[in-house]
């Protein structure tokens, strides 16, 4: 049974959402933390329809209703949301939305930041990159969301090896795999502390 003290979470992605539904998945079945609301700025994008295979209520909103911020925290307080997980979220997270989810809202990058973080710097963005420069590693960050795009404290890294033959295509496989594996288990640890 799921009790009232469970800390309710929404994940925001504007892309293809395969952390969205791994993070779903992973709080499926916990007794602690639940996944009550997918947010998106793209009425299109995979992220909705994974939503709806999940049975997660979605939420579409436009880039001035997340700007405004009146609309959607009507929302993120009736379904009692108390952290935001950025999982592919692709706009800037407005002023009033920092202030009142101060040190509540959490981002994941496919990155070693600060290395390739900043704005434009997502999804292949980031591999290409990693790739030109012959960095010997890349990985994952977790980190708080402040005003600066990938820029605030960070909770979390994890390394891996870019290897010779590496491509974009393998390393950002590579990238997802840490990602499923260790995005839920960050976010299920910063929740409960
Ligand atoms: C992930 O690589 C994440 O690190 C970055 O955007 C990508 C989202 O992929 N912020 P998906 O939409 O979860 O498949």
């Amino acid at each position: 049974m799921k009790i009232l003290f469970m800390k309710n979470i929404a994940v925001f992605g504007s892309g293809s959402g395969s952390n969205a539904e791994n993070i779903c998945r992973f709080f499926s079945s916990s007794k602690q933390v639940q996944v009550v609301l997918i947010g998106t700025n793209k009425k299109d994008a995979r992220i909705t329809n994974r939503a709806k295979k999940l049975k997660v209520p979605l939420l579409v909103f436009s880039k001035n209703e997340l700007n405004t911020f009146t609309k959607l925290h009507a929302v993120l307080l009736k379904t009692r949301v108390e952290y935001v997980i950025l999982a592919g979220f692709l706009l800037k997270i407005p002023e009033k939305m920092l202030e009142l989810y101060k040190n509540k809202i959490i981002n994941i990058h496919p990155s070693l930041l600060p290395k390739y973080g900043g704005k434009g710097m997502y999804g292949n963005n980031v591999h290409s990159s990693v790739l030109k420069n012959n960095d010997l590693f890349s990985g994952i960050t977790v980190h708080l969301v402040n005003e600066n795009y990938d820029e605030g404290e960070i909770l979390f890294q994890k390394k891996c090896a870019v290897d010779k033959g590496d491509d974009v295509s393998s390393l950002s496989k590579k990238i997802a795999k840490l990602e499923y594996l260790y995005f839920p288990k960050i976010i299920n640890s910063f929740v409960l502390k």
